[in-house]
């Protein structure tokens, strides 16, 4: 792969570490070899460490550029729809015609829950989390297809993606009824994937739901935006999981735990609960000094991101799609809408944001749009698992279709060393 070396310099010790490059972005140093001289690199957070090698997902955070599969992301939002991404990530290519129509029948014909899986939403409180009733009954479809799971298998694992990307939208739809105590509402197969997942969440038997259309498509770019994004929290669990050679299915669910956290899935809810705070345009310049202020520990939710020193291109897409969405429904005067807009407006303009490199992220206007659709904030976090189910599932199996070893960190110790126990 190279002949390149960097040199390491320990104590007398001087080591030599091959370089190898990727296709785009920084070059990594190979530091599998320090073991053997007795010495560990020490990067708690992954911050300048690559754990694995990947061909799915490219993030150049200073340009602000997201690419699946080397396709620009605000090109796939306009071009393409969730489906085809799911098999853009999991195949490495786009699909000819033929082989998406088949692609769109074949996951139609996993839509449904086994029957018996109702029983185990009815072991939760009606007052579970909804992320905590995913979490687990995503875990129990291991119970459910164990015995037909061949890791080596390249045809049971792609049976696996198409199960999971077909029942994740009737498990998190199933989630949402259970919790306001109405009826599950089957999968129509007659509907397209974010169709479906609409008249899932607020069809009800008695009568018969007719999707908006501008909303199915909104939907639809929620779900390609949140598809993928590298080697982040939830994702590096899934791959941690999944090195021991468990289920898919319970890694899966390990990466709907990760997630969960407010670090990590959580941001779209808190833009809401901030825009309600501020609640009026007339606060906002108050809430920007908050922002600024070093002794106040409120931050500008839905700005700044770990990667992204520039603009997150995916907070384009969801400026415009929550216009069209708000239009739409008649909500162009929405008030949290005014605030949003106006809040940008003063803080792209402010020395403070542009020094630090603080833009909006996906986060800032998903919630709005969520909110305007009728999808209650304890929602958003399982529709974000719902999209992000396809990018943990092309990892694991990108991994395990591959050459890998079991995740296994080390540490630097600071405990006690060796001591003995008192016998007196
Ligand atoms: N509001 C005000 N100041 C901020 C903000 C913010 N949202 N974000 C960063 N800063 C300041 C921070 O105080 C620091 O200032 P200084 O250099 O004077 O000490 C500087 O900018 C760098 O901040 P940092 O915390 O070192 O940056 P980070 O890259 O470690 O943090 C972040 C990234 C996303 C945690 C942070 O920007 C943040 O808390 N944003 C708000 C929460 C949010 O919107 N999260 C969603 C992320 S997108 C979802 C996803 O992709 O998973």
């Amino acid at each position: 792969m190279t002949d390149r070396k960097a040199t390491l310099s320990v104590g007398e010790q001087s080591i030599e570490l091959p370089v190898y490059s990727g296709t785009v972005g920084p070059d990594v140093i190979d530091v599998r070899g320090l073991v053997q001289q007795g010495v560990f690199t020490y990067d708690p957070g992954f911050v300048s460490t690559a754990a694995c090698e990947s061909a799915i997902t490219y993030i150049d955070g200073a340009n602000g550029v997201l690419l699946h599969r080397g396709y620009p992301i605000e090109q796939l939002a306009e071009h393409s729809d969730y489906l085809e991404l799911c098999y853009l990530l999991l195949n490495g290519e786009l699909p000819s015609a033929e082989e998406n129509k088949k692609f769109h029948e074949t996951i139609k014909n996993h839509t449904m829950l086994h029957d018996q899986m109702r029983n185990f939403f009815h072991g939760f409180r009606r007052d579970a989390h909804p992320m905590a009733i995913m979490c687990g009954v995503v875990g129990a479809l291991s119970a459910f297809y164990h015995d037909q799971m061949d890791l080596k298998s390249e045809e049971q694992r792609e049976i696996t993606a198409h199960r999971l990307i077909a029942k994740m939208p009737t498990i998190a739809a199933w989630c949402y009824k259970y919790s306001i105590g109405q009826p599950f509402v089957y999968p129509r197969n007659d509907l397209s994937y974010s169709e479906n997942f609409l008249q899932m969440m607020f069809g009800v038997p008695c009568e018969e739901y007719k999707p908006n259309p501008v909303l199915a498509k909104a939907m639809d770019k929620i779900f390609i935006l949140h598809a993928d994004h590298e080697q982040n929290a939830s994702t590096s669990t899934v791959r941690l999981a999944g090195s021991t050679g468990a289920s898919p299915y319970a890694c899966i669910a390990s990466g709907i735990a990760a997630l969960w956290g407010p670090a990590h899935g959580g941001a779209n809810e808190a833009v809401l609960d901030m825009l309600n705070e501020i609640g009026d345009v007339d606060n906002i310049e108050t809430y920007i000094a908050k922002a600024k202020d070093k002794d106040d520990p409120f931050r500008l939710m839905g700005f700044g991101h770990r990667v992204y020193k520039n603009f997150d291109p995916r907070a384009k897409v969801m400026a415009e799609t929550a216009h069209e969405v708000l239009s739409e429904l008649g909500m162009e005067d929405d008030p949290l809408l005014k605030i949003a807009q106006r809040l940008e407006k003063i803080a792209l303009e402010d020395d403070y944001f542009i020094e630090r490199k603080l833009y909006p992220n996906v986060d800032f206007y998903s919630g709005l749009i969520l909110k305007a659709i009728g999808i209650p904030t304890s929602m958003f976090t399982v529709i974000f698992a719902m999209s992000r189910t396809i990018g943990w599932y092309s990892h694991w199996n990108e991994m395990v279709s591959g050459d890998y070893r079991i995740g296994r960190p080390r540490q630097l110790y600071t405990g006690s060393p060796k001591r003995d126990y008192p016998t007196k």
